[in-house]
């Protein structure tokens, strides 16, 4: 099982909107796919829930277990795609991993997991909390999401620092611009100095997702936000797979053949 965790420690960069559309394409492939919640707005269950709008894990039930933890799990309009959505009391969410954490009950959650997932994506919330050093631990690959500034290659070497402190290295980390506006100069200046990372721009498709309701490869995925994100699924697929964290492609045969683990 790979988890990958979209996270920046600021917020409004898009985190949502790449863990919605990574997930969708993560479950379109046919792996199964869970969208883990961490951040209390509930933005990406709101889009992704069958009915429209997030049910908020109930903070009580939170605080039970593992086993109560699983239970909040569910189905998204999407088949493949199941969701666990963001507590709206993120003080209890916070409290709960590093409790769970200090009792190694954390890799006992995931290794429960890994019986009904292939693909497990963190839309974590902004910060540089205890509960985000705490899911890095489980972490196979970061996909920070940067708009494109001067200070991109400094917040990013915080965000290692952050990393790093508490397990003296850090998962691979893969930066992508987003919200990009070429006709900004700043906005081409830190493309032409990072011309290797993926690039996502800012278009109205992403706007009308929240609308829509449905992530951008259901409505527009010949635009070039729609083609960007199924370009950035298959480069995170095929690193994971080079990791073997996630082992069969289960698109080859038209159906899902990875066997629980
Ligand atoms: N590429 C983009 N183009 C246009 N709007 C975007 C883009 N990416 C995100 N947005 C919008 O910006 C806002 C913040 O994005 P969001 O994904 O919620 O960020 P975060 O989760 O980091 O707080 C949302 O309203 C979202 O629809
Ligand atoms: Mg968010």
């Amino acid at each position: 099982m790979a988890v990958v965790a979209i996270y920046n420690s600021k917020g409004g960069v898009g985190k949502s909107t790449f863990a919605v559309n990574l997930a969708w394409e993560s479950a379109q492939q046919g792996y199964r796919t869970l969208l883990w919640e961490l951040d209390e707005q509930g933005d990406s269950s709101w889009i992704l829930s069958p009915d429209g709008r997030s049910c908020p894990t109930n903070a009580n039930q939170f605080m039970l277990g593992s086993g109560k933890l699983l239970q909040q799990i569910h189905s998204s309009k999407f088949s493949g795609l199941s969701l666990l959505d963001g507590d709206p009391n993120i003080r209890s969410t916070e409290n709960f991993l590093v409790a769970f954490s200090r009792q190694q009950q954390l890799s006992k959650l995931f290794a429960e997991l890994e019986k009904k997932f292939d693909v497990i994506l963190l839309d974590c919330p902004p910060g540089f909390s205890e509960a985000n050093r705490k899911v890095m631990l489980f972490t196979h690959l970061v996909v920070v999401p940067v708009i494109p500034s001067p200070l991109a290659e400094r917040g990013l070497n915080k965000i290692r620092e952050f990393m790093i402190l508490h397990r003296g290295h850090h998962p691979p980390i893969l930066p992508v611009f987003s919200m990009v506006d070429r006709r900004r100069k700043m906005h081409k200046l830190a493309l032409d100095e990072n011309q290797d990372w993926p690039v996502i721009n800012m278009a109205s498709e992403i706007e009308q997702m929240t609308y829509r309701k449905l992530p951008i490869g259901e409505f527009a995925p010949a635009s070039s936000n729609g083609l960007a994100f199924s370009r950035l699924w298959r480069g995170i697929e095929r690193k994971l797979l080079d990791m073997v964290v996630l082992r069969t492609k289960p698109k080859d045969d038209g159906t899902p053949t990875t066997e629980p683990s």
